[in-house]
């Protein structure tokens, strides 16, 4: 109001000013803004508005909100006819698509009326908050983490130890029924040992989450942490009848990170991708420089069946698993010790199998 009623003061002494400011608003404004009059013809939009609805301003100045918009459908549209009979709304959250890119919008709209209270037009304001529904998300899945990782903290050793001895015990008992050939009772004891295991991979995995005591960060160079693994990766491919390629580039600049949690993450990844894939599938790990960004990229591929849309944004989250025996923990830590790294971790899954993209800072 305040400003409104200064401008009015100043229309009459700086008329060229105030168009001027108007002007530079529309363009510079980092809001998207879109003027309708009564006749619903767009009289009035910013270079944001543009930029997110893909069109260009002589495009769309004096043409009808329905011909802009007519492969939209009306309940999803930014600007709705509604709007001239006087319903407004604010803070609306929409999702907008354009140039394949996702965005959250929020989205105010209001009447203008002019001086007899007459309806001469609208407007309608929407702000681009993708950015900050993706850092809302981040923080949700951060917090779970943690939450997990004090869980794990206070209870897995207490859940590792007496496995332990129940694990030592079982093994002598075993040895009894052998000498005894108690057939039947072998097998079961094989169960109970074969169950154990899978209890204590998951109390590891856990453990990991929780972030351990002697990390060791010193200046690594990606390539040797990757050819320290190559015989563990290579045997774990062998077991699936898996090849498993490296593309290095030479000369990586260093990072600086924990050798022993890389290793984890690494083969965490590949070890995905070697389960995803049947035999005679290749696992591609290959290196290289993001100068412009000043980062090292390791892209781990598979050519796997890929990962359906429906799931791809869960496959981070904890506990999600896919599998019959899976713990659904990999990714959330490799996640976690990336993120510790500042660097990120991105998949993309395409006709062709699916790849790991995991990018780290260098100075
Ligand atoms: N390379 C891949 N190809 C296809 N699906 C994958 C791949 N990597 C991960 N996934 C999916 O992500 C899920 C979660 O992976 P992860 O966190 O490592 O847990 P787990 O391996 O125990 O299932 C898997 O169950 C699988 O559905
Ligand atoms: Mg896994």
């Amino acid at each position: 109001m305040y400003a409104i009623a200064f401008l009015d003061i100043h229309k009459e002494r700086y008329p060229s000013l105030v168009s001027r400011f108007a002007e530079n608003f529309v363009s510079d404004i980092n809001i998207g803004l879109i003027v309708i009059d009564q006749s619903f013809h767009i009289v009035e939009i910013s270079s944001l508005a543009c930029k997110l609805l893909n069109v260009s301003k002589n495009e769309v100045v004096n043409k009808s909100i329905d011909e802009v918009f007519f492969d939209v459908p009306d309940e999803h549209r930014i600007v709705q006819r509604t709007l001239l009979n006087g319903i407004t709304v604010k803070n609306q959250a929409i999702a907008w698509s354009s140039n394949q890119q996702k965005f959250d919008l929020l989205v105010d709209s209001n009447i203008i009326r002019d001086e007899t209270g007459h309806i001469v037009g609208a407007y309608v304001i929407f702000k681009d908050v993708t950015n900050l529904r993706s850092l809302e998300q981040q923080v949700r899945q951060s917090d779970r983490l943690a939450t997990i990782g004090q869980i794990a903290a206070g209870t897995a050793h207490e859940i590792r130890n007496p496995l332990t001895s129940i694990k030592g015990f079982l093994q002598i008992l075993k040895t009894v029924l052998v000498k005894n050939q108690l057939n039947n009772e072998i097998e079961y004891t094989d169960i109970m040992l074969s169950e154990i295991e899978r209890i204590n991979k998951l109390v590891n995995e856990i453990l990991l989450l929780s972030k351990p005591k002697d990390v060791i960060y010193q200046a690594l160079d990606i390539n040797t942490v990757l050819k320290q693994l190559y015989p563990i990766i290579q045997n774990e491919g062998l077991l699936h009848g898996i090849e498993v390629n490296y593309d290095l580039t030479e000369s990586l600049p260093l990072v600086i990170a924990d050798s022993e949690l890389l290793k984890q993450v690494f083969l965490n990844v590949s070890k995905n991708g070697i389960e995803a894939m049947s035999e005679g599938g290749i696992l591609n790990i290959s290196t290289k420089i993001d100068e412009e960004n000043k980062r090292v990229e390791i892209a781990i591929h598979d050519n796997g069946p890929g990962i359906p849309n429906y799931i791809a944004d869960k496959i981070f989250e904890p506990f999600f698993t896919t599998k019959p025996t899976g713990t659904g923990l990999g990714l959330s830590i490799c996640q976690k010790i990336i993120h510790d790294l500042g660097g990120s971790i991105r998949v993309s899954t395409k006709g062709f199998g699916t790849t790991f993209q995991i990018s780290l800072p260098f100075h």
